[in-house]
């Protein structure tokens, strides 16, 4: 199939069916769409509608019932176990609602956390760490235990930590989503610097339409179909 070659993320027919017991939840089918390298995408959609599923699936956390997800040309279904965490290591930069940091850890510990899975020396691995908290605006809280920071010095350390390892691909599910409207602005704003600075692709699922307004295209998921919705029409 003919690819273009700056497309970077490609979905194909993608369904997903939650089976408990004998009963069965089809979160979404069918959903075809292409991001472009370098883009910022939103995704919106009510609660449920499976914003967390899709985002889990691309960043290869869950497979689909059916479909494909292509980043570059690589089939994402097509990976081992191995493969795929290894393909989320070096490819992929996570950052969720909530932080997930090793709160008795401190900040330059968590964000030098990837390079050690890779297997950095501990020295070489806090000196990049050092770097990205300088990045994201907290060099004075490096030697601070995550568990004492704000809920928006931790989404600024979990951004450090996502792309410390200098992804492609940036993931964002709610990263706003639990801080108050001020702190939002912020962490949004810095994560929109880093997406261009670092010449990143991202996703991002979002409530707040005045951050989906500001991301290149709006992708909208609503009973399990996705479509792309014009930024300046979303409701104010
Ligand atoms: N692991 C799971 N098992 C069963 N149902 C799930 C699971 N994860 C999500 N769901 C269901 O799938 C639907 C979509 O959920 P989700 O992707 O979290 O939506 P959103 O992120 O848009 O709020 C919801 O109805 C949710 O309850
Ligand atoms: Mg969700």
């Amino acid at each position: 199939m003919h690819l273009n070659s700056d497309v970077l993320l490609r979905v194909e027919g993608l369904k997903k069916v939650f089976r408990s017991g004998t009963s069965e939840l089809q979160v979404f089918e069918n959903l075809s769409f292409q991001v472009a390298q370098g883009e910022m995408v939103a995704i919106v959609g009510e609660s449920g509608a499976g914003k967390s599923t899709l985002l889990h699936i691309v960043g290869t956390l869950d497979g689909p019932t059916a479909g494909d997800v292509y980043c570059a040309s690589l089939r994402l279904s097509s990976l081992s176990e191995d493969r795929a965490a290894q393909f989320r290591n070096h490819e992929i930069g996570f950052m969720w609602q909530f932080h997930y940091l090793l709160p008795e850890f401190t900040a330059l510990e968590n964000v030098a956390m990837p390079l050690l899975v890779r297997g950095f020396f501990r020295q070489a691995a806090e000196k990049q760490a050092s770097e990205w908290l300088r990045a994201v605006g907290l060099a004075e809280r490096a030697q601070h235990r995550s568990g004492e920071l704000s809920g928006g010095e931790q989404q600024r350390v979990a951004l450090a930590r996502a792309l410390i390892t200098q992804p492609k691909l940036l993931l964002a599910d709610e990263p706003t989503g639990d801080l108050d409207s001020h702190t939002a602005d912020g962490v949004f704003a810095l994560l929109a610097r880093l997406h261009r600075d670092c010449q990143l692709t991202s996703l991002i699922a979002t409530h707040n339409f005045a951050f989906a307004r500001r991301c290149d295209r709006v992708l909208r998921l609503q009973n399990g179909r996705i479509a792309e919705v014009a930024p300046e029409g979303l409701p104010a």
